[in-house]
């Protein structure tokens, strides 16, 4: 027996960090997936995983909530399927194989990817139903106690898949009345989301009366670029993107090599660029109508990059 789910990566186009403070955001669910396969194990209460393209093998044991094979950045994936096995009623052996085509530790949602993606194929080998509000919640929790914090955004967005609006815990999808072409660049050095959310919450606590003011500001620009793309104002969501990412770059995510990106996209043509996601390294953005091979082109030069397509599919059985 063998059974197979698979959930996609996604961008934020607005309001990363400003989200797990209480206020809303977009984002994107791509066309690169995280696959999770499991095929039936020896009974012994220990799963094998196996993540071939990262040259990671490890078991984990849900009940004593044990890992072997920590310790390694690559590795931490295991902390998210463990955490989702261990929300499973797990009734027979099982082992585990991840593949995926989204950078880790890049701000792309590969580790929500992978939590939701064992959590519905888990629950499906051991034949319990499972909703797609079920996994979005549970994932969640997941990547609380996983990250220390984080908003229900990353994972709902993996479940959904589409571009939806999320607002405290209201998940509102939006359809776009243009396509959003779209360029990523990512630099090799990679993004703590936990280190880099708590490191928010700090200066925050530090400095109320700046910090609060640029979350409004977040919030703010987050509402605007909902109607900006429901409306396809092209000019006014590559502005809004570039307002935030002076932002983020205030709030101490930003870092010298996403910049680097960030400025070569406008200059090769798009409308907008940003970091997105956690920052600290990670992944930018570029929105770029009619200039996609131009931004494609630059980008590459300096770092890795790839275009990326809206994936209307979230979690699915394939
Ligand atoms: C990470 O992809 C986005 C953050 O806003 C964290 C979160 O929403 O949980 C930085």
């Amino acid at each position: 027996m063998k059974i197979t789910a698979s959930a996609p990566g996604k961008v934020i186009l607005f309001g990363e960090h400003a989200v797990v403070l209480g206020k809303p955001a977009i984002a994107v669910a791509v066309d690169r997936r995280v696959k999770v396969t499991i095929r039936k194990g020896k009974e012994t209460g220990i799963i094998n995983v196996k993540i071939p393209s990262l040259a990671v093998q490890g078991s984990i044991n849900p009940d004593q909530g044990t890992i072997e094979n920590d310790g390694h950045l690559k590795t931490g994936i295991l902390h998210y399927i463990k955490g989702a096995l261990q929300k499973t009623s797990i009734k027979r052996g099982m082992e585990l194989e991840v593949s995926l085509d989204i950078p880790i530790g890049a701000g792309l949602g590969s580790s929500a990817a992978i939590t939701v993606a064992t959590l519905a194929a888990a629950a499906r080998f051991n034949q319990q139903d499972i909703t797609k509000e079920e996994i979005a919640e549970t994932c969640h929790q997941v990547e609380v106690e996983v990250q220390g914090a984080a908003s229900p955004l990353d994972t709902a967005i993996s479940t959904y898949g589409g571009v939806i609006y999320l607002s405290k815990t209201k998940i509102t999808p939006l359809q776009p009345a243009r396509d959003l072409p779209l360029v990523v660049g990512y630099t090799p050095q990679p993004g703590n989301t936990g280190e880099l959310v708590e490191g928010v919450g700090r200066k925050r606590n530090t400095y109320p009366d700046i910090i609060n003011p640029i979350l409004d500001s977040i919030e703010n620009l987050t509402n605007e670029a909902r109607e900006a793309i429901i409306q396809g104002d092209e000019k006014r969501i590559g502005e809004l993107m570039n307002i935030n990412q002076g932002l983020l770059d205030a709030l101490g995510v930003n870092t010298w090599e996403l910049s680097r990106l960030v400025y070569q996209a406008r200059q090769a043509g798009a409308l907008g660029s940003k970091l997105t996601g956690a920052g600290g390294g990670g992944s930018m953005i570029a929105y770029c109508p009619g200039r996609t091979r131009e931004v494609l082109r630059e980008l590459k030069n300096l770092e890795n990059a790839f275009q990326v397509g809206i994936s209307y599919k979230g979690v699915t059985y394939r």
